[in-house]
Protein backbone atom coordinates (compact mmCIF):
# COMPACT_ATOMS: atom_id res chain seq x y z
CA UNK A 1 0.00 0.00 0.00
CA UNK A 2 1.06 3.30 -0.71
CA UNK A 3 0.93 6.75 1.49
CA UNK A 4 -1.01 9.69 -0.10
CA UNK A 5 1.95 11.20 -1.75
CA UNK A 6 4.00 8.03 -3.45
CA UNK A 7 -0.06 7.15 -4.21
CA UNK A 8 -1.19 11.00 -6.32
CA UNK A 9 2.21 10.99 -7.53
CA UNK A 10 2.33 7.42 -9.05
CA UNK A 11 -1.09 7.92 -10.27
CA UNK A 12 -0.23 10.89 -12.25
CA UNK A 13 2.24 9.41 -13.94
CA UNK A 14 0.31 6.47 -14.81
CA UNK A 15 0.51 4.66 -17.86
CA UNK A 16 -1.64 1.05 -17.03
CA UNK A 17 -3.92 1.73 -19.87
CA UNK A 18 -4.78 3.32 -22.98
CA UNK A 19 -6.70 6.22 -21.40
CA UNK A 20 -3.32 8.05 -20.58
CA UNK A 21 -2.87 8.83 -23.91
CA UNK A 22 -6.13 11.13 -24.30
CA UNK A 23 -6.26 12.79 -21.45
CA UNK A 24 -5.73 16.46 -19.88
CA UNK A 25 -5.71 15.48 -16.35
CA UNK A 26 -5.49 12.49 -13.62
CA UNK A 27 -8.77 12.92 -12.00
CA UNK A 28 -7.53 11.41 -8.42
CA UNK A 29 -10.06 12.58 -5.97
CA UNK A 30 -11.14 15.16 -3.59
CA UNK A 31 -12.56 15.35 -0.05
CA UNK A 32 -11.07 14.55 3.46
CA UNK A 33 -8.83 12.06 3.47
CA UNK A 34 -10.61 10.99 6.39
CA UNK A 35 -14.02 10.96 5.34
CA UNK A 36 -16.10 8.47 6.88
CA UNK A 37 -18.37 8.19 3.59
CA UNK A 38 -16.85 8.06 0.21
CA UNK A 39 -19.11 8.86 -3.11
CA UNK A 40 -17.60 6.74 -6.28
CA UNK A 41 -18.56 7.86 -9.94
CA UNK A 42 -17.78 5.50 -12.87
CA UNK A 43 -15.14 8.07 -14.63
CA UNK A 44 -14.49 11.74 -15.17
CA UNK A 45 -16.14 13.73 -17.69
CA UNK A 46 -14.83 16.63 -20.68
CA UNK A 47 -15.31 18.95 -17.81
CA UNK A 48 -13.08 16.82 -15.12
CA UNK A 49 -10.56 15.74 -17.44
CA UNK A 50 -9.90 19.78 -18.04
CA UNK A 51 -10.27 20.97 -14.50
CA UNK A 52 -8.81 17.34 -13.02
CA UNK A 53 -11.66 17.19 -10.32
CA UNK A 54 -14.32 14.42 -10.31
CA UNK A 55 -17.80 15.85 -10.78
CA UNK A 56 -17.29 18.96 -11.77
CA UNK A 57 -19.48 19.27 -14.65
CA UNK A 58 -23.42 19.21 -14.81
CA UNK A 59 -23.80 15.77 -13.29
CA UNK A 60 -21.24 17.08 -10.43
CA UNK A 61 -23.26 20.34 -9.83
CA UNK A 62 -26.39 17.68 -9.31
CA UNK A 63 -24.18 15.90 -6.97
CA UNK A 64 -23.55 18.92 -5.10
CA UNK A 65 -27.10 19.49 -4.56
CA UNK A 66 -28.04 15.84 -3.78
CA UNK A 67 -25.33 16.11 -0.81
CA UNK A 68 -27.05 19.81 0.34
CA UNK A 69 -30.22 17.92 0.82
CA UNK A 70 -28.73 15.79 3.26
CA UNK A 71 -26.44 18.63 4.87
CA UNK A 72 -23.03 17.88 3.22
CA UNK A 73 -20.71 19.64 1.20
CA UNK A 74 -17.90 18.29 -0.52
CA UNK A 75 -14.83 18.78 2.12
CA UNK A 76 -16.76 16.46 4.24
CA UNK A 77 -16.90 13.57 2.13
CA UNK A 78 -14.54 11.89 -0.29
CA UNK A 79 -15.16 11.85 -3.90
CA UNK A 80 -13.84 9.76 -6.40
CA UNK A 81 -14.24 7.65 -9.68
CA UNK A 82 -13.48 3.45 -10.72
CA UNK A 83 -11.19 5.09 -13.44
CA UNK A 84 -8.90 8.16 -13.10
CA UNK A 85 -8.62 9.14 -16.83
CA UNK A 86 -11.58 10.02 -19.01
CA UNK A 87 -12.76 7.19 -21.51
CA UNK A 88 -13.52 8.81 -25.27
CA UNK A 89 -16.66 10.47 -25.91
CA UNK A 90 -17.61 9.45 -22.11
CA UNK A 91 -18.44 5.62 -22.82
CA UNK A 92 -18.42 2.96 -20.10
CA UNK A 93 -15.10 2.25 -18.84
CA UNK A 94 -14.02 -0.88 -20.12
CA UNK A 95 -13.13 -3.89 -17.80
CA UNK A 96 -9.63 -4.09 -18.81
CA UNK A 97 -9.71 -0.70 -17.91
CA UNK A 98 -11.01 -0.63 -14.64
CA UNK A 99 -8.67 -3.81 -13.91
CA UNK A 100 -5.89 -1.46 -14.39
CA UNK A 101 -7.04 1.91 -12.61
CA UNK A 102 -9.14 -0.38 -9.42
CA UNK A 103 -5.67 -0.80 -7.55
CA UNK A 104 -5.95 3.21 -6.91
CA UNK A 105 -9.10 3.41 -5.72
CA UNK A 106 -8.63 0.36 -3.33
CA UNK A 107 -5.33 2.17 -2.31
CA UNK A 108 -7.26 5.10 -1.52
CA UNK A 109 -10.14 3.45 0.47
CA UNK A 110 -7.31 1.84 2.31
CA UNK A 111 -5.86 4.72 3.50
CA UNK A 112 -9.36 6.59 4.51
CA UNK A 113 -11.20 3.39 6.03
CA UNK A 114 -14.46 4.60 5.40
CA UNK A 115 -17.51 3.11 6.99
CA UNK A 116 -19.80 3.67 4.35
CA UNK A 117 -19.02 3.84 0.69
CA UNK A 118 -22.01 4.74 -2.05
CA UNK A 119 -21.82 4.33 -5.61
CA UNK A 120 -22.67 6.45 -8.21
CA UNK A 121 -24.29 4.46 -10.73
CA UNK A 122 -24.26 1.26 -12.42
CA UNK A 123 -20.78 1.02 -12.77
CA UNK A 124 -19.48 1.92 -9.67
CA UNK A 125 -21.83 -0.72 -8.38
CA UNK A 126 -20.92 -3.65 -10.61
CA UNK A 127 -17.66 -2.89 -9.72
CA UNK A 128 -17.86 -2.84 -6.04
CA UNK A 129 -20.95 -4.16 -4.69
CA UNK A 130 -21.17 -7.32 -7.33
CA UNK A 131 -20.49 -8.16 -10.80
CA UNK A 132 -24.61 -8.86 -11.78
CA UNK A 133 -25.70 -5.53 -10.06
CA UNK A 134 -29.36 -4.37 -11.19
CA UNK A 135 -29.53 -0.49 -10.45
CA UNK A 136 -33.12 0.04 -11.19
CA UNK A 137 -33.69 -2.80 -8.67
CA UNK A 138 -31.30 -2.33 -5.88
CA UNK A 139 -30.78 1.41 -5.50
CA UNK A 140 -30.98 2.27 -1.89
CA UNK A 141 -30.19 -1.63 -0.65
CA UNK A 142 -27.20 -1.65 1.83
CA UNK A 143 -24.71 -4.83 2.02
CA UNK A 144 -21.91 -4.73 4.38
CA UNK A 145 -18.18 -5.35 2.78
CA UNK A 146 -14.91 -6.18 5.06
CA UNK A 147 -16.66 -4.01 7.58
CA UNK A 148 -18.22 -1.06 5.49
CA UNK A 149 -21.38 -0.66 4.25
CA UNK A 150 -22.06 -0.04 0.74
CA UNK A 151 -25.03 1.29 -1.41
CA UNK A 152 -25.68 2.34 -4.52
CA UNK A 153 -27.52 5.42 -5.70
CA UNK A 154 -28.52 6.54 -9.31
CA UNK A 155 -25.89 8.55 -10.84
CA UNK A 156 -26.32 12.16 -11.10
CA UNK A 157 -26.41 11.91 -14.74
CA UNK A 158 -29.23 9.48 -14.78
CA UNK A 159 -31.22 11.68 -12.82
CA UNK A 160 -30.56 14.49 -14.93
CA UNK A 161 -31.64 12.18 -18.25
CA UNK A 162 -34.46 10.54 -16.56
CA UNK A 163 -36.12 13.27 -13.51
CA UNK A 164 -38.80 10.90 -13.01
CA UNK A 165 -36.34 8.69 -10.77
CA UNK A 166 -36.08 11.79 -8.91
CA UNK A 167 -38.15 10.72 -5.85
CA UNK A 168 -36.50 6.92 -5.25
CA UNK A 169 -33.16 9.25 -5.67
CA UNK A 170 -34.46 11.45 -2.83
CA UNK A 171 -35.48 8.38 -0.68
CA UNK A 172 -32.35 7.14 -0.86
CA UNK A 173 -30.57 10.10 0.34
CA UNK A 174 -32.48 10.07 3.15
CA UNK A 175 -32.12 6.83 4.18
CA UNK A 176 -28.31 7.38 3.54
CA UNK A 177 -28.43 10.30 5.88
CA UNK A 178 -30.33 8.09 8.34
CA UNK A 179 -27.04 5.56 8.22
CA UNK A 180 -24.35 8.54 8.60
CA UNK A 181 -25.84 9.92 11.64
CA UNK A 182 -26.18 6.18 13.18
CA UNK A 183 -23.24 4.97 12.12
CA UNK A 184 -20.86 8.04 11.66
CA UNK A 185 -19.49 9.86 14.42
CA UNK A 186 -17.59 13.16 13.00
CA UNK A 187 -19.22 13.67 9.32
CA UNK A 188 -22.13 16.02 10.89
CA UNK A 189 -19.45 17.78 13.41
CA UNK A 190 -17.18 19.35 10.99
N1 LIG B 1 -19.44 11.21 -13.95
C1 LIG B 1 -18.69 10.38 -13.20
O1 LIG B 1 -18.99 9.21 -13.04
N2 LIG B 1 -17.62 10.90 -12.59
C2 LIG B 1 -17.26 12.18 -12.70
O2 LIG B 1 -16.25 12.55 -12.10
C3 LIG B 1 -18.04 13.02 -13.51
C4 LIG B 1 -19.13 12.51 -14.12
Amino acid sequence: MMDWATLKATCSQCHNCSLCEGRHNVVFGVGDEHAEVMFIGEGPGEHEDLQGEPFVGAAGHLLDDMLEIIGLGRTQVYIANIVKCRPPNNRDPLNTEQDACIGYLRNQVALIQPKIIVCLGRIAAMRLIKPDFKITREHGQWTEKSGVQMMAIYHPSALLRDPGKRPEAFEDLKQLQRAIRAICTHTYEN
